[in-house]
């Protein structure tokens, strides 16, 4: 499963891409405007940053303004994924800019006949959002479940399922174990993934023994 980061912090994204694990980065409006920075300057250094796919959001809400902006977007550099809510005009972009070539991220997916029509409309992603159907005491993770067995029905669909809106790493585990494509993470998400009290006991363990010794590698 690929892991992308659901982040527009330019210092998380660093810090996290140096292990070589980070095969992508998601943004949205409610990021950048986090981030206090122009959408176009970071959007433009993550992609320095990560050579997979970068998501950017439209924020048009109907098809020419949604392509507008997907033009500027797309010109920032040839791994950015136009991410398009999943309504009707962001629909219509979506099969427009896959046709053109672009990656699209069909964002906001909260049921499987919608992810039905984004992998029709040609999407490289779709965005199932499983921790705010969580919030709302819905199963997130069946929606997954669901989407995957309809792509697997229909193999000529290419769209990657990418498990968003994560809230812990139990979701990270459930995804897997489904097969879904992608996992798109927080940082604090990223970072529960490999911290466990007892690595740290261990080693606090092993290197407290091995200083006894007096020995050196090298
Ligand atoms: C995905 O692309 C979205 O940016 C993100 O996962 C939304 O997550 P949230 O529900 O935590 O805002």
């Amino acid at each position: 499963m690929k892991l992308f980061l659901d982040s527009a912090n330019l210092d998380e994204i660093r810090e996290f891409s140096q292990t070589g694990l980070v095969d992508g980065v998601t943004t949205n409006p409610s990021l950048i405007a986090k981030s206090g920075r122009d959408i176009k300057e970071v959007i433009a250094e993550i992609c320095k940053i990560v050579s997979g796919p970068v998501s950017a959001e439209v924020t048009a809400t109907n098809e020419a303004d949604m392509m507008k902006e997907a033009e500027v977007l797309r010109k920032i550099a040839p791994h950015v994924a136009i991410k398009v809510p999943l309504t009707m005009d962001g629909l219509k972009t979506c099969k427009n800019l896959s046709s053109e070539g672009t990656m699209v991220n069909v964002t906001l997916c909260f049921s499987a006949n919608q992810a039905l029509l984004a992998a029709k409309a040609g999407a490289t992603f779709i965005s199932p959002f499983i921790g705010r159907l969580d919030d709302i005491s819905q199963d997130g993770m069946q929606l997954i479940a669901d989407i995957l067995q309809i792509y697997t029905s229909y193999p000529h669909f290419q769209t990657q399922v990418l498990a968003a809106s994560i809230r812990g790493p139990q979701h990270v585990l459930d995804a897997a174990r489904l097969g879904c494509d992608v996992s798109t993470l927080p940082g604090s998400v990223f970072r529960q993934l490999y911290q466990h009290p007892l690595t740290d006991k261990g080693l606090e363990a092993f290197l407290s023994d091995w200083k006894k010794t007096g020995q050196s590698i090298v």
